[in-house]
């Protein structure tokens, strides 16, 4: 198995409700490692720009307006597997769908404020990392 590294928010509603602790404590519990880490209010043109392969959907404003209305902590993980392992403790976009255990079953509120991004694939990771960290921001 591969080493790997996702990129990981933690969304406007988990900091909201102090839960950056909990939702690291299940991070951290999972294996995965926490390299780089950072607490920033997302701009809108960073969320247009992270979300633009949703543009066309009914909920992109929505989703933009959520991402800008409150801090968010930005991460990277790293692990075996990390894309995909940290996508299993996510658990389903809707949180009433999600396993028992994951993040958005024990914390999200509802599918837009799910409290947790993480990358869908490898690819994607690498572009979502630079958006938001140089080089000398990740300690693996
Ligand atoms: P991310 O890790 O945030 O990318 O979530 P995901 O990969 O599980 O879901 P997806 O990429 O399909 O959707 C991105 C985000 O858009 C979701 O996490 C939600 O915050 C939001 N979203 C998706 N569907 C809906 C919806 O029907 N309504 C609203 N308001 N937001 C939605
Ligand atoms: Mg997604």
């Amino acid at each position: 198995m591969a080493i790997e590294r996702t990129f990981s928010i933690l969304k406007p509603d988990a900091t909201a409700r102090n839960l950056t602790g909990a939702v690291n404590a299940l991070i951290e519990k999972a294996g995965l490692r926490i390299i780089a880490q950072k607490r920033i209010r997302m701009t809108r043109e960073q969320a247009e720009t992270f979300y633009a392969v949703h543009k066309a959907r009914p909920f992109f404003g929505e989703l933009v307006e959520f991402m800008i209305s409150a801090p968010v902590v930005v991460q990277v993980l790293e692990g075996e597997n990390a894309v995909l392992k940290y996508r299993e403790i996510m658990g389903a976009t809707d949180p009433s769908k999600a396993a028992d255990g994951t993040i958005r079953k024990l914390h999200a509120k509802s599918v837009g404020e799910n409290s947790v991004h993480g990358s869908d694939a490898t690819d994607t990771a690498a572009v979502e990392i630079v958006q938001f960290f140089s080089g000398n921001e990740i300690v693996g």
